[in-house]
């Protein structure tokens, strides 16, 4: 799955089980129109292909990558080992230890090779499509005001909450 102009993002996940959750940083990039590709490529069941990716994803102009994976969740560490590209780790909930167990592995990179970690689930998800999307705006003042603007108006929303009252 892509968006139709060159895609800016890669956002990789282990499983199509993680698309329910992922599809939420794909719904995000989409509303900052930017340009992403999404594809399931696993370290441990397509290894090659998931080097390969990585391997080639700067010379075929994507920026950054967001990887996610569930239980032994060394897929963005396994990206980040083929690229210098930033690699924005999400931790899947997973079905025993509900993502506590993706989560460490993602934060716990040894020294040499980074990824940034994000919160486990769809906040994570949404939150990395932001991170990206700030990357991006650093070179693209048209990309700079619209998350200006969604912040303004991320606040009037949260500003303009009532409670309601107590029985
Ligand atoms: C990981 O194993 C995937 O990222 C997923 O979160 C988890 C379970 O995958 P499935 O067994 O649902 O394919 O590699």
């Amino acid at each position: 799955m892509s968006a139709a102009k060159h895609p800016l993002v890669g956002i990789i996940m282990g499983s199509d089980s993680d698309w329910p959750v992922l599809r939420s940083a794909a719904q995000t990039l989409k509303d900052f129109g930017v340009a992403y590709e999404a594809k399931v490529l696993s370290a441990h069941r397509t290894p090659d292909a998931a080097l390969d990716y990585a391997s080639s994803a700067a010379g075929r102009g994507i920026k950054v990558l967001i990887g996610a994976a569930g239980g032994a969740a060394h897929l963005a560490g396994v990206l980040a080992a083929k690229t210098q590209l930033p690699v924005l780790a999400v931790p899947m909930p997973s079905k025993h230890l509900q993502g506590l167990d993706s989560l460490l592995a993602m934060v716990q990179m040894p020294a040499g090779i980074p990824v940034a970690t994000f919160a486990i689930g769809e906040a994570g998800a949404v939150n990395s499509a932001l991170f990206a999307v700030s990357m991006l705006a650093l070179g693209d003042a048209g990309l700079a005001q619209k998350l200006t603007d969604f912040r303004t108006r991320q606040t009037e929303k949260v500003l303009a909450k009532t409670l309601a009252d107590l029985p």
